[in-house]
């Protein structure tokens, strides 16, 4: 019985992003890029109308409340959307959770009549990369030396593009 408790596979489900989600997700945001986002920066953002957002939570955890497995944060302003900022927990990788926060955030700026959505990535970022290009996500432009790493090394951010619809 207990054997099974603890090898069952974990499943996940995709909620709308509530401030209480904010200090979790300033957590997950530090861990996965240089440049952290505090939990406030999250709430500011969360309290702007035209701003969303959808979080990865295992639903068949032992926890009451199990950590946050991922995050999308988006904004859709006069039909055109855009995303802020994704991250998944690095121990869950190429789980799908990437995958079906982005279609929630691209479903969610439909409903709100965008009709384009646009990103920003960095071009060394490979698993970034993949998973856009796999939803669609074409590059529409380019600016050399945007990012600085923790080392001080520059890479390009690669604007990217997909119609909705
Ligand atoms: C980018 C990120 C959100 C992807 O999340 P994920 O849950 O691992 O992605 P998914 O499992 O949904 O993968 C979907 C598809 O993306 C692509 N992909 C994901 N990880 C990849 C990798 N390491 N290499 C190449 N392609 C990859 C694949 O096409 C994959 O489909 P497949 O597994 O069927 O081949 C995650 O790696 C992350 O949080 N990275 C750190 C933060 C970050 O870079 N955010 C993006 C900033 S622009």
């Amino acid at each position: 019985m207990l054997e099974n408790v603890f090898s069952r596979k974990p499943e996940f489900e995709i909620v709308t992003m509530s401030a209480d989600d904010c200090r979790e997700m300033s957590e997950l945001h530090g861990q996965r890029f240089a440049r952290g986002w505090n939990d406030g920066e999250f709430v500011n953002l969360l309290l702007q109308q035209n701003t969303y957002g959808f979080v990865a939570r295992q639903t068949n955890a032992l926890l009451f409340k199990p950590s946050l497995a991922g995050f999308v944060l988006a904004r859709e302003v006069a039909g055109e959307a855009e995303i802020l900022t994704i991250a998944v927990q690095e121990r869950l990788p190429r789980a799908g959770l990437g995958w079906r926060l982005m279609l929630a955030a691209m479903r969610e700026a439909q409903a709100r009549g965008g009709l384009s959505m646009f990103l920003e990535v960095d071009d060394g970022n490979g698993p970034a990369l993949g998973l856009y290009r796999k939803l669609g996500f074409e590059i529409a432009g380019r600016r050399d030396s945007y990012y600085q790493d923790a080392e001080g090394r520059r890479s390009a951010a690669l604007v990217m593009k997909r119609d909705l619809g």
